[in-house]
């Protein structure tokens, strides 16, 4: 066939990498709908359920029963079940009809038809009722501080600048393992250099974080997997009943947590019963609903390329970071890695989160540059912030960015990455050189930082560890080595564990160490002129980029 010269163009554009499948239920490759997917249905008798999306009690496997004992609102569910799909999707979208009203009804149905409700609505509705069911009024964003090398002072600088354009959480993971206690120890002190009352997190195995958790290197834990079909979670030596427990453990010492799943994690692990990627979604939100964790992180997370690659996939996404919200839990709602060739695609993906805002626009917006992100990268990273900005000044939304100056920039990078030496060597960690210290400052990526002693390091990482330095150690060696207000912050969020107010549904913390939850900052919006609006001094710092022509100054 002779080619023609319009397609060899299209054929060559980004897009033309991505992977694309057609619809094959039988592996469970389809976003909704598959004709395995089960018919909703409820039934009680004495204060049990004993039959739930069309199986008896007697089938149910671990996950079904978790969901019917735990997960459920017994109660009110065979009244919610009754009310038509249509009903349900109609007042998530109707501005008379309050989150309170509509979480009483979701709270009460089953994985089949919370599934069945979503899949009414078109993905502008979608965007409406998540703007409307999002439990924290004020939206947020949260970034990953990583880098190729794992170099502590490059994750300090970085967490630093992270702070000061507006990331309220933050969380870093090692390229080697033995790594974490300095990458653990970096991003917290870089984040309390930019701003005091940033939430810090490392993920790891489940072990390790939870014991860097207890030590008070972090504030708070995400990546606690949960999955939809029950093989995938033997695979992992897990049930939900282990997560629950686990949940449990951060939760006795004062530290946020939230689950991580996402659409795709059953067909990449070869067990998705031929079940809709959606449904089984809907079955590990309600698992992190019946674990009683406060939040959910989810929106395919590092599946994406599985829901990314069918038909109704990006929609399917933005689905299950709606029902989270329809559980009356918060969500963080992906964007966190790369997943298109296309600058366009990547784009449309990110604005069914942004527009409506979510209690995290990104559950990981990459502070490096892709390169460095050891999360497998992220949609946006540090090189598109400046095209963030005019996005959110252009449509005069708050993504949870806000503009800063270059010298500011420097500055905190200077500061956090001297914090971390001193630190260092009041800790007696290896030597952090002042050469070092000049390099971060003004780095790009770990590419312009000088190489250090790994060995010295790791191993030095692990004595962290066996001779039991806590947080509190942190605290004094920053305030003997000469940084006592970021000691002071650092002690800060240590206290705010025995306070536990940050234990709420989707808490952050103001520059006060005020937290801004679900309990004081409650969604309200219900329609024009209700809800999170940006304006005032916030609108003012959102719109004064700094590449914009100034008429006072021409
Ligand atoms: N389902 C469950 N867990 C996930 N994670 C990422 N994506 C998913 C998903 N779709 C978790 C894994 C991973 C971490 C970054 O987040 O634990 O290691
Ligand atoms: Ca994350």
């Amino acid at each position: 066939m002779k080619k023609s010269k319009r397609f060899e163009v299209l054929e060559n554009r980004p897009v033309h990498n991505d992977g694309f499948v057609k619809e094959w239920p039988e592996v469970g490759l389809i976003a909704i709908g598959s004709p395995n997917d089960p018919i909703p249905s409820v039934k009680v008798e004495n204060g049990k359920i004993v039959e739930m999306d069309g199986k008896k009690r007697a089938e149910f496997d671990f996950i079904d029963s978790f969901l019917a004992d735990h997960a459920i609102n017994i109660e009110c569910t065979e009244k919610a079940m009754a009310i038509d799909s249509l009903d349900i999707a109609r007042m998530l979208t109707d501005i008379n009809v309050s989150r309170d009203e509509i979480v009483k009804i979701t709270t009460a149905l089953t994985p089949a038809k919370l599934v069945e409700v979503v899949d009414k609505l078109n993905v502008v509705e979608m965007m409406m009722a998540l703007q409307k069911m999002r439990s924290r009024r004020t939206p947020s964003n949260q970034c990953h501080v990583t880098n190729l090398r794992d170099n502590p002072v490059q994750i300090a600088a970085d967490a630093a600048e992270a702070a000061i354009r507006g990331f309220d959480e933050m969380e870093t993971t090692v390229g080697i393992v033995r790594y974490a206690p300095f990458n653990a120890l970096s991003i917290l002190i870089g984040s309390q250099t930019g701003r005091g009352g940033v939430l810090t997190q490392c993920a790891l195995e489940e072990a390790t974080e939870l014991k860097l958790g207890m030590l008070g290197y972090t504030a708070y834990a995400e990546t606690i997997s949960v999955y939809g079909t029950e093989d995938v979670f033997v695979d992992g030596d897990d049930t939900p009943y282990s997560k629950s427990f686990l949940a449990s453990a951060y939760a006795s010492r004062g530290l946020k947590m939230r689950f991580t799943s996402g659409t795709g994690s059953e067909v990449q692990m070869g067990y998705a019963e031929g079940k809709s990627m959606l449904y089984l979604e809907a079955r590990c939100i309600m698992v992190t609903k019946g674990a009683g964790v406060q939040g959910l992180q989810n929106g395919s997370i590092s599946c994406i390329g599985v829901p990314g690659a069918v038909p109704g996939g990006i929609r399917a996404i933005l689905a299950e970071n709606l029902i989270t919200t329809m559980l009356d839990m918060e969500v963080a709602s992906g964007n966190d890695q790369t997943f298109t060739h296309s600058d366009i695609r990547r784009t449309a993906r990110t604005m069914m989160q942004f527009l409506p805002g979510t209690d995290f626009i990104f559950s990981g917006y990459s502070s490096t540059p892709n390169y460095d992100n050891m999360f497998a990268g992220a949609n946006f990273d540090a090189d598109d912030y400046d095209d963030y900005l005019v996005l959110q000044r252009d449509l005069k939304v708050d993504g949870g960015l806000i503009p800063v100056k270059e010298e500011d920039v420097i500055y905190i990078r200077n500061k956090a990455a001297k914090a971390i030496q001193a630190a260092f060597r009041e800790l007696g960690l290896p030597t952090i050189t002042d050469e070092e210290v000049e390099a971060a400052t003004y780095a790009h990526g770990s590419k312009d930082m000088p190489a250090r002693n790994v060995v010295e390091d790791l191993k030095a990482a692990q004595e962290l560890l066996t001779h039991g330095v806590t947080g509190l150690d942190i605290v004094k060696a920053l305030h003997k080595g000469g940084f006592p207000e970021i000691a002071e912050r650092v002690l800060n969020l240590l206290k705010q564990r025995i306070v536990g107010d940050y234990l709420h549904t989707s808490a952050i913390f103001d520059g006060k160490y005020n937290v801004i939850s679900a309990v004081n900052d409650l969604n309200d919006y219900m329609g024009p002129g209700t809800g999170y609006r940006l304006e005032g001094e916030k609108w003012e710092k959102i719109k004064n980029i700094t590449h914009a022509l100034d008429p006072d100054k021409m």
